[in-house]
């Protein structure tokens, strides 16, 4: 385990049998090699707030108000302020003005409640509290109704440039902030939508790929710059460099065609990357795609 391993997705493995009604653990699970293992103090808190945050979500009750402790903020503090100078040199455009806009503090660790607020005003989504990681299906159908599952504990100290699950500095700092934007909240609900109609297992596939490589680990073209989309990129201070300079990672033309037919492996850096052309090309595609797996007949987009 290093500095550079990546922050693991929601819902893997693929497996196309399996991916329909996986069942979301009703108790804290910290996976082999977990670096909180053998600390009691971590595994009681991230079990506390586990408990609470599951109880919030299923009894439909919002974000609970988190009083963070002073490690907690010490680990936001070293880590968010590295990715901040990343993203200014290296995210998109829709990313870095949603950010500015949201105003997260790189002090302080933001409530949920609070940015949850925000977005409902902006752009009709709000923030659901998970207690971590949520089957695939579990996940897209809160975002089929405009709602973002989001984990409000943070990683362990000993890594804190590394969580080999997703924290609430994955998704707070890759997640929220384009949840500001219109049309990439629309682009979301479409894609929870979709995932949450579909029945054949190759049609849940096909649109877990085309969100892996594009929300979570998407790059974009940009006044001919190749510049960082996806969330999972943008919340690992590892990922972002090794997405845009190195040698070692393949970037090739967003082929929709491709892309629902490449499978990946979430344990490790991301070496296939796709470049999407434009934020309005992919829309369109999401849209066509859908199209094309549910037939109009079948699906009807409820904006
Ligand atoms: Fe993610």
């Amino acid at each position: 385990m290093n500095d550079d391993a990546p922050i693991v997705e929601y819902g893997e493995p693929i497996d196309p049998k399996s991916i329909i009604e996986p069942t979301d653990p009703d108790t804290l699970e910290l996976e082999q090699g977990h670096p909180g293992l053998g600390d009691d103090v971590y595994v009681r808190r991230r079990s506390d707030l586990f408990a609470l945050c599951r109880q919030h979500r299923l009894d439909q009750l919002g974000p609970p108000l988190i009083d963070y402790t002073a490690e907690e903020t010490r680990i936001w503090r070293e880590v968010t302020p590295k990715l901040h100078e990343l993203h200014l040199q290296h995210a998109c455009s829709i990313y870095l003005e949603a950010k500015n806009t949201l105003g997260i503090s790189s002090r302080e660790i933001p409530q949920l409640r609070s940015l949850s607020g925000r977005l409902q005003h902006e752009t009709g989504m709000h923030l659901v509290p998970a207690e971590g990681p949520l089957a695939y299906r579990t996940f897209y159908g809160y975002i089929a109704k405009r709602g973002f599952p989001v984990t409000q504990f943070i990683r362990h100290g000993s890594h804190p440039e590394f969580t080999p699950e997703p924290d609430m500095i994955h998704d707070c700092l890759g997640h929220v902030p384009p949840l500001m934007n219109h049309d990439y909240a629309e682009l979301l609900t479409l894609i929870g939508q979709a995932a949450t109609a579909a029945r054949d297992p190759l049609h849940v596939l096909a649109l877990k790929r085309f969100s892996w490589f594009s929300i979570e680990f998407g790059l974009i073209e940009e006044n001919g710059a190749t510049k960082v989309f996806g969330a999972g990129i943008l919340s690992s201070t590892g990922e972002i460099p090794f997405s845009v300079r190195s040698a070692d990672v393949v970037r090739r033309p967003f082929v929709t065609g491709e892309v629902i037919e490449t499978d990946y492996d979430p344990s490790r850096m991301q070496d296939h990357l796709f470049v999407i052309p434009s934020f309005a090309w992919l829309r369109k595609e999401a849209e066509d795609l859908v199209e094309r797996l549910l037939g109009t007949d079948q699906f009807t987009f409820k904006r």
